[in-house]
């Protein structure tokens, strides 16, 4: 089986491709790069899984026969905020904004307030949509909570400033393996490997 990434963030094709090759499973995982490159979506829906179908389909439409595209919306929900940044995640401090640029205006947002109102967390909507226009949504969260300084070198977007339940240090302090132990889009793709396994191993 051959799986497109819709996806130009490289820390999103990093985490996607660690993950789908842990699994061992004959998928073969390409960039879209090697398809002529993702298409400019404008991402305007009001949730995870609008937005990921739309990347989904835009470049299923530029794919081989028989062969998928696998497109993530993320981001993070802060409950104190009303579920915000959410879908904006990304642009949460302005259109062209930077992930620190965003996770500063999140820790302006958030000063001085006590942990118990720090709660957050990740959402990962997967969409897998073949050339032929099948589709299948696959989702994953992790809770935790927002810390008030950013702490750690790894991984990107809110990483540096997301404790998840139950640990001491934010993703940014743990290896990729950890994070893709308990993260959302980990969890997401745990749904996918698994409906993935049941469907390859009913065609054999
Ligand atoms: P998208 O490209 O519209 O899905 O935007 C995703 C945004 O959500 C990213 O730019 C990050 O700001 C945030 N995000 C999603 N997943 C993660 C993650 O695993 N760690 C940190 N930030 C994330």
């Amino acid at each position: 089986m051959k799986l497109y990434l819709a996806t130009g963030n490289a820390h999103k094709v990093k985490e996607l491709q660690e993950i789908i090759a842990a699994a061992k499973l004959p998928i073969e995982v390409f960039s879209a790069k090697e398809v002529g490159g993702m298409p400019e979506v404008v991402e305007d829906q009001e949730t995870f899984t609008g937005n990921a179908l739309k990347k989904g389909l835009a470049l299923a439409q530029q794919l081989p026969e028989g062969t998928w595209a696998l497109a993530d919306d993320s981001g993070l929900c802060v409950d104190c905020l009303d579920g915000a940044p959410g879908v904006y995640s990304a642009r949460y401090a302005g259109e062209k904004a930077t992930d620190t640029e965003n996770l500063n205006k999140l820790l302006h947002e958030m000063e001085g307030l006590p942990l118990e109102q720090r709660s957050a967390s990740f959402q990962c909507h997967l969409a897998m949509v073949s050339s032929s226009g099948d589709e299948q949504i696959f989702i994953g969260q992790c809770e935790g909570h927002i810390i008030e300084e950013a702490c750690g070198e790894g991984g990107f977007g809110y990483d540096p400033v997301f404790v998840p339940q139950g640990k001491e240090k934010t993703f940014a302090e743990i290896s990729s393996e950890e994070k893709a132990g308990l993260s959302h889009r980990g969890n997401a793709l745990k749904e996918m490997i698994e409906f993935l396994r049941n469907a390859l191993s009913a065609k054999k």
